[in-house]
């Protein structure tokens, strides 16, 4: 209920700037990424040049893939949310792997989005141009994606939530995101959602609170699919989604807590949860 802070409501505007100049410059026609454009991040700016025009991109929408009845006004347009991107290193591989997708880099802490976008970060390559970075409180800037998605403008296939803050004592559980109340709205975003955590029981936590949030759901509709699942391969089906909840071993390190976890050789969990 508590009302959406106007800074997060300017950055959100300025995300939407982004993107909205993403697909314009795609839809110019701009053959790809191989023209030397750099995409820079201003230094003591925590968010990089935007809106340039020689950001380019290929666009993988719904516009130009010809679906039928699909036009710019109407169709929704693709983005990819990295919340809590940190110093915004997933953000950047995140943004390799989706090429013509805005790729959007989010944190609260200024400190932390000032060493986006550093060489060591892009091994001496440019910075994406479809990576973007913004200041924002994710509860609010969440709230904000969800109108979007409900009226039809944007589509989240993928969502990172990549070791959030664990909030590790008793007392302070609450602050967990799949504890929060803002948890279906994190659902309900993104087609496919990842966390990653060194915290075992905060990913099993978050893979049960998403089954429940589900199983909740589907209660309230006509035709309810009972929730089926295999635990021991850590998957859980239920109406419309696949929970899966397993440990895994990156090759290489895509953030900075990533990176430290590997280095002291935690164990790493991951939560997809997808909707189909
Ligand atoms: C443990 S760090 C992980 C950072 C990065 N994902 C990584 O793996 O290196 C958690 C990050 O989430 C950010 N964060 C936590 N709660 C937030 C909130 N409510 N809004 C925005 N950022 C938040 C913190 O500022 C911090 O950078």
């Amino acid at each position: 209920m508590r009302p959406i802070a106007d800074h997060t409501r300017k950055a959100f505007a300025q995300v939407e700037e982004f993107v909205r100049k993403f697909y314009e410059t795609a839809e110019k026609g701009d053959p790809g990424t191989e023209s030397g454009m750099t995409n820079e991040k201003k230094k003591g700016d925590p968010v990089p040049a935007q809106g340039r025009d020689d950001m380019v991109s290929g666009v993988t929408n719904a516009i130009r893939d010809g679906a039928p009845g699909a036009n710019a006004e109407t169709a929704p347009v693709a983005v990819i949310l990295d919340s809590g991107c940190g110093t915004g290193e997933s953000t950047i591989h995140i943004a390799r792997r989706f090429p013509g997708i805005p790729v959007i880099g989010i944190d609260k802490s200024c400190a932390r989005l000032n060493k986006a976008g550093n060489p060591s970060q892009t091994a001496g390559e440019d910075v994406p141009a479809n990576a973007f970075w913004i200041r924002a409180e994710l509860l609010d800037f969440w709230r904000l994606a969800l109108e979007h998605v409900k009226s039809g403008k944007w589509t989240i296939p993928y969502h990172a939530v990549y070791y959030p803050n664990p909030w590790p004592k008793q007392s302070e559980a609450t602050r967990r995101f799949h504890m929060h109340p803002i948890f279906p709205t994190l659902l309900a975003l993104g087609e496919t959602i990842e966390l990653r955590t060194n915290w075992e029981i905060y990913a099993r936590e978050f893979a049960e609170a998403a089954r429940i949030v589900y199983d909740e759901a589907a209660k309230g509709d006509s035709a309810p699919e009972q929730v089926r699942g295999d635990k021991e391969a850590g998957i859980t089906d239920a109406a419309g989604m696949t929970i899966k909840c397993e440990s895994f071993d990156p090759e290489k390190p895509e953030t900075a807590f990533e990176r430290k976890y590997k280095e002291a050789r935690q164990k790493l969990w991951r939560v997809t949860v997808s909707h189909f």
